[in-house]
């Protein structure tokens, strides 16, 4: 069996690497092909040491561009990659530019693709992950999904049950066993606890005025508990371009994996509008706050402990000054998210 993993952007690098770990202990031939999708050393390179990743086997390279841009370089360039190494299966994860790209690819080359967090639905297509979501979960031919909701999206759509196969969230597999290894960020001036805050969103970042809202209101928060804000590329300059310099909080780069785990680990509370954030927060029992208007995993909602804040600041700021007063959400794990949904993915591609 021979197994080739598409990855591009950070969030897929935690959820690949117990994958491959698991079929590399089952004696799969492996390949790993890293689009270049995020190329910057805090994004890529730190999160792929940090996790124990094999360096690719090939680069392509792709860099920064349109949604378009990006989508078709990846298309041209891994058509021959595919074509060379005649995987028997294609493994993409999440829902970045990069994970629709292959599946679209894979599927016009017969190639068979699995999707590894499928289902996942925010129900709202202006967020291009929603659309790489629906589409990549039409050609593939195995969907591993994270939790029941995932399940009862893909049947609405039409998905075969024959295809699903609920293993749990594998993100979480990462964080059970790396979470010994969490290590506290050499940041000048941090504080014991504190509140970790991560924005990247278009719908957050672009527009100068919603930016400028949030930062805002963070900046008021941190009158109360001291806020850490690793700050994305994109959204570094945005702020720069818009002239947003928020005194009032902790700016740091992106952290690597394990400095930003350590983070959460002792956190008040995080704020954010990640994804995967949502997740982590849930499993640690963390109150998340969450600054979108909806969620593709609302299992964090009803069973976790993320709150939906929305684009309401006033919101932000009482929910978070209900958790400083110690009347935070308490959840619990879901169902599955065990730290093992990667040995169960790898024991189904082998049987598939
Ligand atoms: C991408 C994913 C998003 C994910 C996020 C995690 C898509 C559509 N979006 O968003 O789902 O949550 O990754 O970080 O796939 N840039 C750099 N260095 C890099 C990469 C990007 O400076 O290594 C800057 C560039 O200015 C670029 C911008 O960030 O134009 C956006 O990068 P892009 O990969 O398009 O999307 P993200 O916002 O990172």
């Amino acid at each position: 069996m021979k197994v080739l993993h598409v990855v591009g952007a950070r969030p897929n690098f935690m959820k690949a690497a117990p994958v491959l770990a698991a079929l590399k202990r089952r004696g799969a031939r492996q390949v790993l092909v890293h689009t270049g999708q995020h190329y910057d050393a805090s994004l890529s390179d730190v999160q792929f040491r940090q996790l124990g990743l094999p360096r690719p086997d090939e680069n392509l390279e792709v860099g920064s561009g349109s949604h378009a841009q990006q989508t078709a370089l990846i298309l041209g360039r891994l058509e021959p990659v595919v074509l060379a190494r005649r995987p028997d299966w294609v493994v993409v994860y999440g829902d970045v530019n990069s994970t629709v790209a292959a599946a679209l690819l894979c599927s016009k080359l017969g190639v068979k693709v699995a999707h590894v967090e499928a289902g996942l639905r925010s129900f709202d297509r202006s967020m291009p992950e929603e659309i790489n979501r629906l589409l990549t979960d039409q050609v593939a031919d195995l969907l591993f999904t994270p939790s029941v909701d995932a399940d009862a999206n893909l049947a609405c759509e039409g998905v075969a049950a024959s295809k699903i196969r609920r293993v749990g969230n594998v993100m979480i597999d990462t964080l059970v066993r790396l979470l010994p290894k969490a290590r506290r960020p050499r940041i000048p001036g941090l504080a014991e606890r504190c509140i970790p805050v991560t924005l990247h969103r278009p719908s957050n970042v672009d527009d100068p005025a919603s930016l400028r809202r949030v930062v805002r209101a963070l900046e008021r928060i941190a009158r109360r508990a001291q806020v850490v804000f690793p700050v994305h590329p994109r959204t570094r300059a945005r702020m720069k371009a818009a002239g947003i310099k928020a005194s009032g909080l902790l700016l740091t780069e992106p952290l690597g994996y394990l400095e930003f785990l350590y983070l959460q680990k002792h956190a008040l509370a995080v704020i954010t509008d990640s994804g995967g954030i949502q997740e982590e927060t849930t499993f640690l029992g963390v109150p998340c706050l969450t600054v979108r208007r909806n969620t593709e995993r609302p299992i964090t909602l009803t069973l976790g402990t993320n709150v939906l804040v929305g684009e309401d600041m006033a919101r932000l700021e009482k929910e978070a000054g209900r958790i400083l007063d110690g009347r935070g959400r308490r959840g619990r794990v879901p169902p599955l998210w065990d730290g093992r949904a990667s040995e169960r993915i790898a024991d189904a591609l082998l049987r598939a």
